[in-house]
């Protein structure tokens, strides 16, 4: 089987529930510890041996260009003063010349649309797809676990995992058929539904891998939740003749585009780091003392 070597970024979003955050700074370029989302997700791709980077982006969001560039005047300077580590750190981010696209979606017509947008540039017969905003923290990347047990035979692939039922209109959710190991096979998937409308409580995270023949759906599609042209309906439309296979990945996945989510990953990617841990740990008691509760009782 080929391997899959091209992922598409759509960074092309509003991010308007990071607003005021986001006005001017794309909401991929938010940091998480030391390194912006988009850096993440790059890094997350790489290692899932991923050479082809396809960013769909917008106006205002050129500082996503300009951080997988090189930048002579900075380099040179940490160079002359001696500042080795972290003149590497940039060199190992820079993308090299041809490996990155940035192609433009004019209007934020919705994450299918943001797809369609790179079909002209996609030749293979599946390639990958990451939401920068979701972030999973895990020992193997998560888009390596996938590509390693994605077969042709799978169709359309998508990372998922379970969520409680009341946020099911929060996501993307599976109609399961059957259950095999990591992989779940859906006869259906339906965006946003409604707790009562929910068929499992199984929901698609920010990771996919893609049968080319979806730009053929996504050219068809018509709006649909939220108005946007979305990628799970053409998906959907698909499942006659290309099947839906849910990953099970390992690892544990944080909603960046929430501040809440964002909030949650910048504390658990610091107390991976050893050098932050010990001092976090100490620190943050005093933000919630063991016996608050307690404390409250009593008063
Ligand atoms: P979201 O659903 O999080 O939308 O997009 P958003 O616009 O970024 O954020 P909110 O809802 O206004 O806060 C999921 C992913 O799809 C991309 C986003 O950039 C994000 O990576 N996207 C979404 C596009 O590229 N284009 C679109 O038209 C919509």
């Amino acid at each position: 089987m080929k391997k899959i070597k091209t992922c598409i970024f759509p960074v092309a979003g509003l991010g308007s529930r990071f607003l005021p955050a986001t006005k001017s700074i794309p909401k991929e370029m938010l940091v998480v510890v030391d390194k912006p989302l988009i850096q993440y997700a790059v890094e997350e791709a790489k290692a899932a041996g991923i050479e082809r980077f396809i960013f769909v982006t917008s106006q205002g969001k050129s500082a996503i260009e300009d951080h997988f560039d090189s930048s002579p005047v900075l380099e040179e300077t940490l160079k002359k003063r001696g500042k080795v580590a972290e003149v590497e750190r940039l060199e190992a981010l820079r993308l090299d010349p041809g490996q990155a696209v940035y192609i433009r979606q004019h209007a934020p017509l919705g994450l299918g649309h943001a797809v369609l947008c790179a079909q002209h540039l996609v030749n293979e017969d599946a390639f990958a797809l990451i939401l920068a905003d979701d972030l999973v923290l895990a020992d193997e990347p998560c888009l390596q676990q996938m590509i390693q047990e994605y077969t042709p035979q799978d169709g359309n692939m998508v990372g998922v995992m379970e969520v409680p039922m009341e946020q099911t209109h929060r996501y993307g959710i599976l109609d399961v058929l059957q259950h095999k190991g990591k992989k779940v096979l859906a006869q259906e998937v339906i965006e946003k539904p409604s707790l009562e409308k929910s068929p499992s409580n199984i929901a698609i995270i920010g990771r996919y891998i893609l049968n080319q023949s979806i730009f053929n759906y996504l050219q068809n599609q018509i709006p649909g939740a939220g108005g946007e042209i979305q990628l799970t309906d053409a998906i959907q439309a698909m499942l006659k003749k290309v099947p839906l296979c849910g990953y099970r990945y390992k690892g544990h996945r944080f909603d960046c585009g929430t501040k809440e989510g964002w909030l949650e990953a910048n504390l658990a990617f610091a107390l991976e780091q050893p050098d932050l841990r010990i001092n976090l740990q100490k620190n943050l008691q005093q933000y919630f003392p063991l016996n608050s509760g307690n404390q409250k009782e009593c008063a």
